[in-house]
């Protein structure tokens, strides 16, 4: 069985979308035929990730901005819309993390995450709004199981990804009779990646990972792209408000009983 979505004449933003799960996104929509705008802080990233879009079909453009910056997100957005025309997509994914227990971790590295991931989405959902194609539009922010699974040497994160989901429900309600349509993905432990880096930093880590997971694997970007590409479709027109893990079962089940073992080896880093 093979599923196409064709993407031709659509505009997708992609707010942190120069690595990782959200580069991946942002490929997956250029390949399908979409204009694609990026965005995050560094611009030799946004540069790099412009040149990877531009070898698919659509057009390509990248902005260099901190989602911290209200103002910032503001003038990025509306270059892109200028440059690609109104957003039939707007991703949402800037987000930081580390692993740190809450006694070690000071009030500023506490407020660093949520101000990136919770204050961020609502900067780039409040600047977006304008420049989203309506009615039609569908806007999705990307979780994590934190928002929902308490995990230790993880309180920035739950804190920051639990508002996340908050946002995406509250303005789905709000914005609904506007014409848009809000989800978040919540993707699983994906390999290769920058947060898999941080939370499984070793191949014992991640081996541990992948036995947790109820489908017996490590999650890809594709996996989550794939899942993007049809939660922006008109396959997905009825779907709004909805927290949608793509991670094997692994928030059901599984990631809390690894966390016992994680929290022994972030011990150890911290003692190394
Ligand atoms: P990543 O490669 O580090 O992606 C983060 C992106 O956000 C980068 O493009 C980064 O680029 C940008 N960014 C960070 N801070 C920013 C800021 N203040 N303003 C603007 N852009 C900023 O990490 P990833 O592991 O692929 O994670 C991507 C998303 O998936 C995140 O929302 C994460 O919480 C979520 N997630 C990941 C996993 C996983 O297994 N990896 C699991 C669950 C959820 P710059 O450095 O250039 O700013
Ligand atoms: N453990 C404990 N505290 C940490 C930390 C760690 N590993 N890394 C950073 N912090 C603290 C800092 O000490 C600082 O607090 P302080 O001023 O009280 O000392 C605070 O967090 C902010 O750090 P800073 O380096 O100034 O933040 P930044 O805004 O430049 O970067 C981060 C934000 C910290 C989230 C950084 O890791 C980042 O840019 N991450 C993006 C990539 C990423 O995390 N990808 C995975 C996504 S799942």
């Amino acid at each position: 069985m093979q599923v196409t979505f064709d993407y031709t004449g659509a505009t997708v933003m992609v707010v942190g979308g120069t690595s990782g799960i959200n580069l991946g996104i942002a490929e997956a929509f250029a390949q399908a035929g979409a204009k694609v705008g990026v965005a995050s802080r560094k611009q030799d990233k946004v540069d790099a990730a412009v040149a990877t879009l531009r070898e698919h079909r659509g057009e390509a453009m990248g902005v260099a901005f901190d989602v911290r910056d209200f103002a910032a997100v503001e003038a990025g957005l509306a270059a892109v819309r200028e440059a690609l025309g109104p957003f039939d997509a707007l991703v949402s994914g800037a987000a930081g993390n580390f692993p740190s227990d809450a006694l070690s971790l000071s009030p500023n590295g506490f407020k660093s995450v949520v101000d990136i991931d919770l204050v961020g989405t609502f900067h780039v959902m409040k600047a977006g709004f304008p420049h989203l194609k309506l009615p039609g539009a569908a806007i999705i922010n990307i979780s994590a199981p934190q928002a929902f699974v308490p995990m230790e040497f993880q309180v920035h994160v739950c804190a920051a990804k639990a508002g996340v989901d908050m946002v995406t429900k509250t303005l789905a309600k709000e914005w609904g009779p506007r014409g848009v349509r809000i989800n978040s993905i919540v993707p699983g432990p994906i390999e290769n990646t920058e947060g898999m880096a941080r939370l499984a930093p070793t191949p014992d880590a991640l081996e541990a990972c992948r036995k947790s997971v109820p489908l017996r694997r490590n999650g890809t970007v594709s996996d989550v792209a794939q899942t993007a590409l049809f939660l922006a479709s008109p396959a997905a027109s009825y779907v709004s408000g909805q927290v949608l893990a793509v991670d094997g079962a692994w928030s059901i089940g599984g990631v809390s009983g690894l966390m016992a073992d994680m929290v022994k080896l972030f011990e150890q880093l911290k003692g190394a």
